[in-house]
C-alpha cells in the first residue's frame, strides 16, 4: 500500500497530503481517540468505473461505534459520501483503493469530557492498495498469546484507533515468531478473530464462524460472505463459538475483511489446514467475492457506489 497520496480530506475540505496535519495535543494523537472505517473501492475495467463496496454499511457501523464512544459525528451520511468520492476522484485512482473515514476528538481535558465539551473532527485518507499475492497461496498463522480486547474493557465492535494497540501486540508477536496474521482468542478462551480481520473455517461441509458476541468487529466482509455462502453456494453457515483445537482439525480456514479480502490460511501453529493449500470452498468464496466487489455479479449491484459515475478518472483529474 502506498503510504501517501496526492490529497487527504480534513475537516470539510480536500487538502494536499503535506498539509493534512493536526495538533499534537489532540486526544486523537494522545490517546488514539477516534472511530474509523476501512473501506475499499474496486476498479471495473469493463465499466471504466471504481465502485465503493458497501459504503452505506460502513457508515452505519461508523455511527454505531461513535454512539458507543459518545462521539457526535459533525457530518451527514450524504456529506461523508460526497467527501469520500471527492477525495478518491481527486487522487485519480483507477485500481483497488483502500480508504479510511476517521472521526476524531480534538483538544480535550482529561478524557472525561462530554461530547459537547470537545471539538469532534473528521478526516479521510485514501491509498492505492492492490491485493496481496498470499491470497493465492495462503498464510501461516498461529494462536496469539494476546487476548482480544473484550466488551467489558474496550469493545471490539467499536473500530477505534485505540483498540488497534491490542491488534498490533498480537501481530508483532506473530511476525517475530515467523508467522503471518495470528488468530486471537477472547477472554472466554474461544476463537475471536485476527488482528485486522474475521476468521471462518469449513468443518464437516459447513461454514463456521464465531458469533458477533465473541468480541469481534461486526465485519461487513463476514456478513457478505455469509450471504454469498448461503445464497450462491447453498452452504450451511453456523455462527457459534469455536475452540482453539477445532482450528487444528478443520478442513479449510480463512481470514476475511475489507483489507484482508478473502485470505486463505495454510497452517495454524504448524498444523496444516487441509493439505496446506487454499481449499475449494475458500477459492469459490474468494472468486465470488471479487466478482461481487468489482461489479461483475448482477445480483449484488446494490452494494456498489460508483465513484466516477460517468466522469472518467482522467476527466475528473482535469477538474
Ligand atoms: C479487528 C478487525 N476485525 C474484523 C475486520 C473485518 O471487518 P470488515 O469486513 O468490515 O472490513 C477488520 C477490518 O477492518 C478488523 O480490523
Amino acid at each position: 500500500m502506498s503510504k501517501s497520496s496526492d490529497f487527504a480530506w480534513l475537516d470539510g475540505k480536500l487538502v494536499p497530503w503535506k498539509d493534512a496535519t493536526m495538533h499534537i495535543s489532540t486526544e486523537c494523537v494522545l490517546r488514539g481517540e477516534n472511530v474509523f472505517e476501512g473501506e475499499r473501492a474496486y476498479w471495473s475495467e469493463q465499466d471504466q468505473e471504481l465502485y465503493m463496496f458497501r459504503h452505506a454499511d460502513h457508515i452505519r457501523r461508523l455511527r454505531q461505534g461513535a454512539r458507543i464512544m459518545r462521539m457526535t459525528i459533525p457530518y451527514s451520511d450524504a456529506e461523508i459520501e460526497t467527501a469520500c468520492i471527492d477525495l478518491i476522484r481527486a487522487c485519480r485512482y483507477r485500481g483497488s483503493v483502500h480508504f479510511r473515514p476517521v472521526v476524531y476528538f480534538a483538544e480535550g481535558e482529561l478524557t472525561h469530557y462530554l461530547p459537547d465539551e470537545i471539538r469532534t473532527g473528521m478526516f479521510i485518507l485514501a491509498f492505492s492498495k492492490p491485493s496481496i499475492p498470499a491470497l493465492k497461496t495462503g498464510v501461516k498463522s498461529c494462536v496469539s498469546t494476546w487476548q482480544r480486547n473484550g466488551d467489558l474493557s474496550a469493545p471490539s465492535r467499536v473500530k477505534s484507533g485505540a483498540n488497534y494497540h491490542n491488534s498490533r501486540l498480537a501481530y508483532i508477536e506473530a511476525r517475530l515468531n515467523g508467522f503471518g496474521p495470528p488468530v486471537m482468542l477472547n477472554n472466554a478462551g474461544k476463537v475471536a478473530e485476527g488482528p485486522g480481520s474475521c476468521i471462518m473455517m469449513v468443518r464437516h461441509g459447513r461454514l463456521v464462524t464465531p458469533p458477533i458476541t465473541a468480541d469481534i468487529l461486526e465485519s461487513i466482509t463476514r456478513d457478505t460472505l455469509i450471504e454469498l455462502a448461503r445464497e450462491e453456494l447453498g452452504l450451511e453457515v453456523v455462527e457459534r463459538d469455536v475452540n482453539r483445537s477445532e482450528l487444528y482439525v478443520c478442513d479449510e480456514a480463512f481470514f476475511c475483511g475489507s483489507g484482508a479480502e478473502v485470505l486463505p490460511i495454510a497452517s495454524i501453529d504448524h498444523y496444516d489446514i487441509g493439505d496446506g493449500t487454499p481449499g475449494s470452498v475458500t477459492r469459490r468464496l474468494q472468486d465470488l467475492y471479487f466478482e461481487v466487489v468489482s461489479g461483475r455479479h448482477a445480483k449484488y449491484q446494490h452494494w456498489l457506489t460508483p465513484v466516477y459515475a460517468g466522469a472518467t478518472a482522467q476527466a475528473s483529474a482535469a477538474e
